[in-house]
């Protein structure tokens, strides 16, 4: 039997990769050690909750004892690792938490699976969660390639490439079996709702003003959050050791015709008039050091793996959708107490 650590498996796409991890690998162990910061929820991964293979561990990944003691006890053969702190806007306000958490965090799962392994490396991994945004911001054209240099212009984002060299370095240095993975944005259900697409879907269904940086021309490329677990799953079963895949949808929206797009399908489910909620739109002040466009070349993980999305982002988007309206309860209780808080900060 596998022993499985997962961290960050109360969060969005976290609790998608729990899930997958626990009900089809059932003769695997599957470990989700999580802080349960204001982003992770255990409701996200209540279906699983009860599952013989599966077991919550609460915990601060900064906690360099507690992380050597964990390992210790419990001799993982596999990390897959996505905790983070991972808001581009809260990086703004207050980027020493992304220092603790991305950089010190990743270095202390290093220093455990380093130290319980030793020399013995045979099926073993590491599998760092990364992001896009560590490549910086495209002009018009381009794609960002396994290549492409590092540039990274948030403190998030400069928080987790210092984490994806530090991965690095511990393969080179110390021949940590690792892989890679910087994906493009995510959307789906349990998308907690300070990112565009949950944010948007929440103010338009309590006909609040949907708030665009800037001009809205900002391109993301968007993937659907299963897509994205799936590609995980395949990378940490087929993956080559000390590579690195790239993750995107082929999919680029700018920013105000994808809210555009958002708008006319809740019109549709919510049965409002044609037009209704794009009058919600409201352009907003830009937010700082604001990456221009972000896009995948995803065709490595494509020709080497055979991974490509399984919904186009119609159907995505419409999934997601009909999610937040049948689970108004999480919506609720995720969107009391202190997340009123930040939106006052963030956006009154
Ligand atoms: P999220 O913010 O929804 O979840 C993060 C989880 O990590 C939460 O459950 C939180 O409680 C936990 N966590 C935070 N600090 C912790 C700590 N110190 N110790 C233990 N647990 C802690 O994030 P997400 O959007 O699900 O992103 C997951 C990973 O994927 C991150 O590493 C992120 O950089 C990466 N990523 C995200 C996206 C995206 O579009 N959301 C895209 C590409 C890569
Ligand atoms: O590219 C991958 C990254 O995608 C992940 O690494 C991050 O964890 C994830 O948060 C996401 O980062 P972004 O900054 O791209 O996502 P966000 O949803 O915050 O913003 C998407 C775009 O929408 C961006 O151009 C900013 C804009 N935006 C966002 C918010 C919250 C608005 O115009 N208004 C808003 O209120």
């Amino acid at each position: 039997m596998k022993k499985i650590l997962i961290t960050g498996g109360a969060g969005f796409i976290g609790s998608h990769v729990v899930r997958r991890f626990v009900t089809q690998y059932p003769n695997y162990q599957i470990f989700n050690l999580d802080a349960l910061t204001y982003a992770g929820n255990l409701e996200n991964i209540a279906d699983v909750d009860k599952s013989p293979n599966y077991t919550f561990i609460k915990g601060d990944i900064v906690d360099a004892d507690f992380i050597t003691d964990l390992f210790q006890q419990h001799q993982f053969d596999g990390v897959l690792h996505l905790a983070a702190e991972s808001h581009v806007d809260r990086s703004i306000t207050d980027p020493l938490a992304f220092v603790k958490t991305n950089v010190i965090g990743t270095m202390n799962l290093l220093n455990a699976a380093k130290t319980i392994w030793k020399d013995n490396f045979e099926g073993k991994r590491f599998y760092h969660i990364s992001t896009d945004e560590v490549y910086g911001s495209l002009g018009a054209e381009g794609l960002f390639t396994e290549t492409t240099a590092y540039d990274p212009n948030s403190p998030y984002s400069a928080s987790k490439a210092s984490s994806d060299h530090f991965v690095r370095a511990y393969g080179e240095t110390y021949g940590l079996p690792y892989v890679i993975t910087n994906c493009s944005n995510n959307y789906g259900p349990n998308h907690f709702p300070e990112k565009l697409v949950p944010l948007f879907i929440h103010n338009i269904i309590n006909n609040k003003p949907l708030p665009v940086y800037g001009d809205g021309k900002y391109t993301r490329d968007w993937l659907y959050v299963i897509d994205h677990a799936i590609a995980i799953d395949l990378v940490f079963h087929e993956g080559k050791n000390h590579e690195t895949y790239n993750i995107g949808g082929f999919n680029e929206w700018q920013n105000i015709d994808l809210v555009k797009l958002l708008c006319r399908q809740m019109d549709t489910k919510l049965g409002r008039a044609a037009g209704e909620s794009e009058k919600l739109i409201t352009y907003v002040k830009d937010r700082p050091g604001h990456d221009l466009r972000y896009a995948i070349d995803a065709s490595k993980i494509n020709k080497e793996l055979g991974w490509k999305p399984s919904v186009t982002f119609e159907q995505g988007l419409e999934k997601t959708i009909e999610w937040y309206l049948a689970n108004e309860e999480w919506l609720r209780n995720v969107t009391s107490g202190d997340y009123q808080t930040y939106y006052q900060k963030q956006y009154l």
